[in-house]
Parts: C-alpha cells; sequence; structure tokens
C-alpha cells in the first residue's frame, strides 16, 4: 500500500510562539523556573524519583490548603477533570445534590451531576452576588443532598464566595461540602480542615503559574468514607479514586500500581509552582494579591469605569470584572490591547458574555507594574475604540 495523506505542510516548518502578557482569566505567565523545571530529562512515571517528586506535590498541596488529608494528590487534567473526579467519586446515580449557581461553573457542576444521573438541586442568583448562610441552610434543608457545591472564585462573574461557617451546616445535615476553588487559590485564604471543607480542588495554570494540565485536588476522612463505601462504581475508570489512591501512595500500601501515565514533566512545573509558593508563604501570597486587586480596582474607578461586583469584600482579587464600558463593543477593547500592547485580557464567560471585561492577575502576574501597564492600555483602548452611534447621540 502507498501513503494516500502526504505529511502535512505547516509540520514541516519551525514554529514560534509569541511572548504575550496573559493577564486573562487563565492560564497566567510561567516564570522561568518553572519552565527550566519542565524542561529537566524526562524519567519513567513510576521510577523513583517521579515519585518522590509526587509526594513532595502531595506535601505542598497539603500546606496550599491547609490540610492533613492523607488523600491529597493532583489529577492528570486540568481543573475540570478535578470537578468531574469531585463529583464522579462522591455521588452515585439517584442521590440528592445540591449546586450553588452563581455563574459558569455551578452551572457546569450541575451539568455533570445531572450526566452521571444525581437528582440535581441548585440555588441560582444572579451574576455578580452570592449566598448567605441562611439561603444555604435553608436549601440543605430543603433538598437534603449528599454534596453541597460552592464555587470559592467564580471566574466568570468575578465573585469571591464566603467560605466560613458553610461546612458546618453541610455536616449538620449529614452532607460533604465541595469547594471550586480553581479561581481564588492561592490569592485569597483557604483553610481546608478549620473550614470543614471535605473535597477542595484548584488547577496549577493560575496563582501556581505552571501550564494547565494538572489539578491538585483533597478529600476529607468523611469524603472518603462515603466514596469507599459505594454500592456503585464511579462512572470514569480514569478518575477513579480506588485508582488514583494507589497511583499516588495515599492509600497507605508499599507498592503503586500502574493506572495511567501521568504527565511526568507537568509534574514537575507543579512541583515548582507549590515549590514557590510554600517559599513564600501562603499569607504573603494572599497579601500580594489583595493589596494589588485594591491598586488595580483604585485605578480602574479614578478611569470613571466600574466595578462588576459592587460590594468590596465579595470581590475577588485574582479576576477583577469590569463592567464593560457603556457604548464600546467589548470585542474591539480586547482586540486593540492584543494588537498594540501584546496583553491578553478576556471578555465574559456564560452568565457575563457581553456584561464585562476581565483581568486577571494571578501568581507572579499580580504585581503594580502590570496593573499601571493594564490601565494604561485600557485608557488608550478607550480613546481609540469606536463608541456606537446611539451612545454618540446622547453625548
Ligand atoms: C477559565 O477559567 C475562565 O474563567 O475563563
Amino acid at each position: 500500500l502507498s501513503l494516500s495523506v502526504p505529511p502535512p505542510q505547516c509540520l514541516l516548518q519551525p514554529f514560534a510562539i509569541p511572548h504575550r502578557l496573559l493577564l486573562g482569566p487563565g492560564p497566567s505567565n510561567v516564570p522561568a523556573r518553572i519552565v527550566t523545571a519542565a524542561c529537566q530529562p524526562m524519567l519513567g512515571h513510576l521510577h523513583p524519583e517521579t515519585i518522590e517528586i509526587m509526594d513532595q506535590i502531595k506535601s505542598g498541596i497539603q500546606y496550599a490548603f491547609q490540610t492533613q488529608n492523607r488523600m491529597t494528590l493532583a489529577v492528570s487534567g486540568p481543573g475540570h477533570a478535578a470537578m468531574e473526579c469531585a463529583i464522579f467519586n462522591s455521588v452515585e446515580p439517584g442521590e440528592s445534590v445540591l449546586i450553588a449557581v452563581n455563574g459558569i461553573w455551578g452551572e457546569r457542576a450541575a451539568e455533570i451531576a445531572q450526566r452521571i444521573g444525581a437528582k440535581v438541586n441548585t440555588i441560582v442568583t444572579s451574576a455578580g452576588r452570592f449566598f448567605t448562610n441562611i439561603e444555604i441552610d435553608q436549601a440543605l434543608a430543603k433538598y437534603k443532598p449528599v454534596l453541597f457545591f460552592l464555587t470559592h472564585g467564580e471566574s466568570s462573574t468575578g465573585v469571591l464566595h464566603p467560605i466560613d461557617g458553610i461546612g458546618e451546616l453541610c455536616h449538620k445535615y449529614g452532607c460533604l461540602f465541595l469547594v471550586d476553588s480553581v479561581a481564588a487559590f492561592g490569592g485569597s485564604p483557604i483553610y481546608m480542615d478549620k473550614q470543614d471543607i471535605d473535597i477542595l480542588y484548584t488547577g496549577s495554570q493560575k496563582v501556581l503559574n505552571a501550564p494547565p494540565g494538572t489539578a491538585p485536588i483533597s478529600f476529607s476522612e468523611r469524603a472518603c468514607h462515603k466514596i469507599f463505601n459505594r454500592k456503585t462504581k464511579p462512572v470514569s475508570y480514569f478518575l477513579d479514586l480506588n485508582w488514583l489512591a494507589s497511583y499516588w501512595g495515599c492509600d497507605g500500601k508499599p507498592t503503586r500500581i500502574y493506572h495511567h501515565t501521568g504527565p511526568v514533566t507537568a509534574l514537575y512545573s507543579l512541583r515548582e509552582g507549590l515549590s514557590i509558593l510554600a517559599e513564600k508563604g501562603l499569607e504573603k501570597s494572599w497579601k500580594q494579591h489583595k493589596d494589588v486587586a485594591e491598586y488595580f480596582h483604585t485605578g480602574l474607578e479614578n478611569m470613571g469605569l466600574k466595578l462588576f461586583v459592587k460590594e468590596k469584600k465579595a470581590r475577588l482579587p485574582t479576576v477583577t470584572t469590569v463592567v464593560a464600558p457603556p457604548g464600546y463593543e467589548w470585542k474591539e477593547i480586547t482586540g486593540f490591547i492584543m494588537k498594540n500592547y501584546n496583553i491578553e485580557i478576556s471578555g465574559g464567560l456564560g452568565p457575563s458574555v457581553g456584561m464585562v471585561l476581565r483581568v486577571g492577575l494571578m501568581g507572579c502576574n499580580s504585581n503594580k507594574d502590570h496593573v499601571d501597564m493594564i490601565l494604561e492600555a485600557l485608557s488608550d483602548a478607550l480613546k481609540h475604540c469606536h463608541k456606537s452611534k446611539v451612545d454618540k447621540l446622547f453625548q
């Protein structure tokens, strides 16, 4: 037989990646130290050195999440994989779950739970808002779920959700508390054990400044008890915690069993991202993100722009949502900034599409120089982008 598909011309050319400042909601820029870590020689995924790195990652996550949970590991995949890992393992078909929906991540969690045949109940609030503990208490009493899902940092709307007291409420009703902290983690305080969180996950590509593709996750003893006493097997083989526990050495057994071939070099970079966070210290990282975000918010308001989240304490320090300037086409603004400043910022997502611009300041990208750059770029964009005719009539 002869080949009928020739080698693609595009692959016969060298490829070049531009340098770009990534001030969108993620991925954020990867500092040289983490890039260098990922360029270390490839090892087998079960070689002793790789296992040692996995153990270091586990300790790094335990520090970063402030937890003693032995069931702590990194899923091979983005934050979405961790979301599926959490829900697939902790919920069986027919069980009642409660999902707090105040943006796209709650919507996604509800759909994932629906796909595995759970009885999905939601509490819903408009983009930019969060739930009170009274609202959550009432919904827990009404729906008697086995799991309550809450997004700590809603990157689609820019809301930082309060966490205090919710774990205790969940446990009062015999329910597990699952928190998505992909966007808030590292930029805002979270104490997994002290805040009674049963399952917590994040992603590598935001404050940790590692490339996308690994997702730290941790399960409390309470969560493990439910998961390891299921009547049915989780729908996903790849995300089955029985396998992952053994692969990550969380099951107390001396040998690790092959489950899948982990992303070895992505683990090097995750290790380095966690190492940078450990060297800096969590409290310093939280303060840095808060201070830089406040400096940014003041700059935006001084320019006459409005913040989408009204309540100051509910503003996510890692991803800021700015009300899309009236009369402008938001895509023209993001396009202008990309073309003229080589900076990525993004528009809305899910319920905030068309309503906001989103600016991420995460990890090494969270500094006042970047704030000054993006404020200048925004101000220039507002001068040069077109205001719609309708708006001009009213000027
Ligand atoms: C992704 O995490 C986003 O918020 O766009």
